[in-house]
């Protein structure tokens, strides 16, 4: 079993960027600067946006964190998305999600320009992502992509299961996936909430995608021998054995998944870092797009 290893991965990519970003200081030219929008104080999001904003200043990417109360209104938050729009010194910027119930995420990511719109959410960017054509990839599909082709993973005419539908995770990476690309090519099957025989269609899988929300809900008796696993979930399972009363948990069963995988990503560790880094790298193509 070889451990796709999300968090040296990362480094080395981020590496790489910060290498680029110095060539572009000696050259005399702008940095690459990502700014995030933040509405509310949910954990999960915070941490996820302060390593987001960690990471900028590691690669040496300017920064901006809008930290706006739980309370912002939609009008207040298509305001702050304008002046981002607008702002000539910011090259792409993301909104952070899940937004509060109270304001309709869809018109949000719709405000955003697309060439500003590093996350790859907006309409035009899915659009252009659907038709093969440049354009921003979603950081976490992006960032399966880069693991899987930096350990040699072939894709091309395997049968690919990837469990979740939502905008940002399995439907990206079910449409990369099957795309005529270097990591690509794949015969893919989409399966949901409502899919039946689940375990029929993941016994056949050379590659599982998880990105269902369930934490360890792909156990080994549902895959075959050989299976590449990519595991998207992560939960917080409270647990008292540890210091901080509770572990992370993936949609994978890893204890037991591990032991039949040729290859499998850890849960923490694996996709989660790589999204990082594939963030930065989406601003950075933005940054030499503007100049
Ligand atoms: N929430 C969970 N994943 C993401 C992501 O990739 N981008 C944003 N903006 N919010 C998220």
């Amino acid at each position: 079993m070889i451990l796709l290893d999300g968090k040296t991965t990362s480094n080395q990519i981020k590496e790489e960027i910060a290498i680029e970003v110095l060539q572009l200081k000696k050259d005399g030219i702008r940095v690459p600067h990502l700014a995030a929008i933040l509405v509310g104080s949910d954990g999960a999001s915070m941490t996820y946006v302060t390593a987001k904003v960690k990471a900028c200043s590691k690669a040496g990417f300017e920064s901006t964190l809008v930290d706006l109360p739980e309370n912002t209104t939609e009008e207040q938050l298509l305001k702050e998305i304008e002046t981002l729009n607008t702002n000539p010194e910011i090259d792409g910027f993301i909104v952070q999600l899940p937004l509060p119930k109270h304001i309709d995420e869809q018109k949000v990511l719709m405000a955003v320009n697309p060439d500003k719109d590093v996350d790859g959410f907006h309409p035009i960017n899915v659009g252009k992502m659907t038709l093969d054509l440049p354009s921003f990839l979603p950081a976490t599909p992006f960032g399966i992509l880069e693991l899987l082709e930096r350990y040699n993973v072939e894709t091309s005419g395997k049968h690919v299961v990837v469990i979740g539908r939502s905008h940002i995770v399995g439907r990206p990476m079910s449409i990369l996936l099957s795309q005529k690309r270097t990591t690509g090519n794949a015969t893919v099957t989409v399966a949901h909430s409502r899919t039946q025989n689940l375990k029929e269609l993941t016994l056949q899988a050379d590659i599982i995608v998880a990105a269902l929300g369930i934490p360890e809900f792909l156990t080994a008796d549902m895959v075959k021998e050989e299976v590449t696993i990519i595991d998207v979930g992560i939960t917080r399972l409270k647990d008292d054995t540890k210091k901080n009363g509770y572990r992370l948990a993936g949609d994978v069963h890893f204890d037991s998944v591990s032991k039949k995988a040729a290859f499998i990503t850890p849960v923490p560790g694996g996709v989660g870092p790589m999204t990082i880094a594939m963030l930065l790298k989406n601003t950075l193509l933005a940054a030499k797009n503007r100049s």
